[in-house]
């Protein structure tokens, strides 16, 4: 069998297995990636340790319950809706710009959750935060 067999034989089999599988809604590559929510949580009061982890040093954060926690500096830290407003992707925290940015399609949110640009157009939804010894409280 040469290269051009063996590809219109794979291609053809490619074809033969994916579309079904498309119809079917049952390939991911096929889908259109909505299965991450872009809803934030509504009522949330829960506590985080940040003596140790991402939230123990400037700059890190993390990710519990779809809020995406960070430490700006040892006494200030944010939290905001994880997932991202335009198809759910979690937002990362970055520490030289203090703002949110989704590696997905790359939309930026300032460090209150504000739409700043990129896709999508809604805001991140903004938790309160409250720091007592080791223990950071986040709650809506
Ligand atoms: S999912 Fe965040 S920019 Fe598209």
């Amino acid at each position: 069998m040469n290269r051009k067999e063996f590809f219109a034989k794979v291609g053809f089999g490619a074809a033969t297995v994916l579309l079904p599988a498309c119809i079917a809604g049952l390939a991911t590559s096929c889908s259109s990636n909505n299965e991450e929510s872009t809803t934030a949580p509504t009522t949330v009061d829960f506590i985080i340790d940040i003596s140790t982890g991402s939230l123990a040093t400037d700059g890190g954060f993390l990710v519990s319950k779809n809020i995406v926690v960070a430490r700006v500096d040892a006494t200030t830290f944010l939290a905001v809706a994880a997932a991202c407003t335009h198809e759910g992707t979690n937002v990362n925290y970055v520490s030289a710009s203090k703002t949110f940015h989704c590696p997905n399609h790359g939309a930026n949110f300032s460090s209150t959750g504000n739409h700043l640009n990129g896709p999508g157009t809604g805001n991140l939804k903004q938790y309160n935060v409250s720091l007592s010894g080791n223990s950071l409280r986040i709650y809506s």
